[in-house]
């Protein structure tokens, strides 16, 4: 896409790497939940063309919901606040509930997550991240399943964002450094910044 091509560095995954992998997702889905309904909850804004890709791949009755969180930045690493945005619209009582997220980083937003919704009697609660960033976990958090695991990196594309800006790129890209002057590495550089990332 030429209007973001200068500032990316590197293709990790491009849209038919991608496309093969949530495949394999769907078929794995598929499976394991033998026929029952699903409910998927997708976290926006970033996780929006992963859910539309990956609920046509799974051959189940599926319901829809989303729900939106920010996390709350404190010096170099997010602090562990995070706050809703969005609720759901309606009840997870006896769903099977299938969180759907771009990426898992430090874990934080998904341990938040995971603890809200446990008490709202679901039947059972998995995870579907497009990504994650093992290396980077501040939190244990169990992925029933994963597209990609990816380094260390600044990552825009297919839905993820750098200040909102890169969801539409079709690839995965890594983000050049000398495009990161804001948020991105102020998650690790600086220590004067104190803000909600919505993500
Ligand atoms: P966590 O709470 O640290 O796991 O934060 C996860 C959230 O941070 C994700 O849902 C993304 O919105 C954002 N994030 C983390 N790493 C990246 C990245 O490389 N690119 C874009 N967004 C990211
Ligand atoms: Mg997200």
């Amino acid at each position: 896409m030429k209007v973001y091509d200068n500032d990316i560095a590197e293709i990790l995954f491009n849209r038919d790497e991608i496309k093969e992998r949530i495949n394999e997702l769907g078929v794995q889905i598929t499976a394991d939940y033998n026929g029952e309904e699903v409910f998927v909850v997708s976290i926006l804004r970033g996780s929006m063309l992963f859910v539309a890709d990956l609920v046509r791949k799974m051959d189940l009755p599926v319901i829809m919901d989303t729900m939106a969180v920010s996390s709350y930045y404190d010096g170099t690493e997010t602090s562990g606040k995070v706050k809703i945005n969005k609720d759901l619209e309606s009840s997870i009582t006896g769903k099977n509930v299938l969180i759907v997220e771009d990426i898992v980083d430090t874990g934080i937003t998904l341990k938040f997550l995971l603890e809200m919704l446990k008490v709202r009697g679901a039947k059972s609660i998995k995870i579907c991240s497009f990504l994650s960033k093992p290396s980077r976990r501040k939190t244990a958090v169990d992925i029933d399943y994963i597209g990609f695991d990816i380094e260390d990196y600044f990552v825009v594309g297919y839905g993820l964002d750098y200040n909102q800006k890169y969801r539409n790129y079709p690839h995965l890209g890594r983000l050049k450094e000398e495009n990161i002057k804001g948020l991105g590495n102020v998650k690790r550089s600086s220590n004067c910044f104190r803000f909600w990332w919505s993500i």
